[in-house]
């Protein structure tokens, strides 16, 4: 008999406004984008196997410690390390008797949220597959938990919450659904990997050590945001370009800019001829994303490549969580 398999892909991220700012309780703006972590559940009797096929990695006869971490005598430190986010499903769940493949479109350690949308996508695809019917908002929630357990506490509800829902989502404190027209942009890709935990760290101490500069600096990224919101919805293209702009500026006045994402940035507002842009997540590496003039997303794409970045055309508000049960 064939064997039956459920399979479940979500989508990746970019943050359009607040990164940081949000962490000190202002808004920020995030939105759902094409390219997509898949996860394909099968039976596997008397074994427990994750493949992680982008990377050519398998980890199999492994158990789970408490914050996810995989414990396997047979697999190298590297496969271990990077399933252990599918293996904080596996616990949650108590899992057993699987096989759980995961493949991805989205870069790792850029800031795209491809951590969340793998945990969402393993979530979904495996609970299905085990006969248990998790509402959306339940998969977004123990995903968020998920997260943070294997980040070691570290994480806003964004990620998880664009995985799951897609679309724009607005977090202040807890995610809420905006719901906004889609727009054409590009996100481009600096080859430094960026750590989210690190760079969140630095920007709190720094806040800490001068609350009467950071604090406006915060508060003048919020209110970016809410700006942000009507230029989306209308399609005040040149307006958004600028308060993009600004939002960089801050978020360079906090250290998180480097040379190679003004490389980019710059490049995109130059010879790519993009109304805004500005680096999108934590910063200190990862990528950046540009708004093109109507119609100039290849010009864009263009100025990325002569920079030595790896750009990449992206659509806001992509479809969320998508599961497929039965395939044969
Ligand atoms: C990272 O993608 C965005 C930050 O604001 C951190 C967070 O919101 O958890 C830097």
């Amino acid at each position: 008999m064939p064997c039956v398999k459920t399979r479940a892909s979500a989508p990746g991220k970019i943050i359009l406004f607040g990164e940081h700012a949000v962490v000190s309780g202002t808004p920020a703006i995030g939105s759902a984008v094409g390219l997509r972590a898949r996860v394909t559940v099968e039976d596997l009797p008397g074994r427990l196997e994750i493949a992680l096929r982008d990377m050519g990695l398998t980890v199999t006869g492994f158990s789970v410690g408490p914050n996810g971490e995989v414990i396997s005598l047979g697999s190298s430190e590297e496969a271990a390390r990077a399933a252990r986010y599918v293996a904080g499903v596996v616990r949650e769940l108590d899992a057993r008797d699987i096989r759980v493949i995961v493949e991805s479109e989205i870069p790792v350690a850029s800031g795209l949220g491809s951590s969340a949308a793998i945990v969402v996508a393993a979530l979904a695809a495996v609970s299905s597959h085990m006969g248990l019917d998790l509402s959306v908002n339940q998969v977004a929630a123990q995903a968020h938990g998920i997260e943070k357990m294997v980040q070691q506490g570290l994480g806003s509800p964004m990620d998880t919450a664009l995985s799951a829902f897609g679309g724009y989502q607005m977090v202040c404190g807890g995610a809420s659904p905006l719901e906004l027209p889609a727009i054409e942009m590009v996100v481009g890709c600096t080859s430094r990997p960026h750590d989210t935990r690190s760079e969140v760290a630095r920007v709190q101490e720094l806040r800490s050590a001068y609350p009467e500069v950071i604090g406006p600096i915060f508060q003048a990224v919020g209110e970016i945001t809410r700006r942000a919101i009507p230029c989306i919805r209308d399609g005040s293209l040149m307006e958004l370009g600028t308060l993009m702009n600004m939002n960089q500026g801050l978020l360079e006045s906090i250290g998180a800019g480097t040379r190679e994402l003004s490389e980019l940035i710059y490049a995109a507002r130059g010879a790519g001829g993009a109304l805004g842009a500005k680096l999108t997540g934590a910063g200190g590496g990862g990528c950046m994303i540009a708004l093109p003039e109507p119609g100039r997303q290849r010009d864009v794409l263009i100025a990325l490549a002569q920079s030595r970045g790896s750009g990449f055309p992206v659509k806001t508000g992509a479809e969320g969580l998508i599961v497929e049960t039965g395939i044969r």
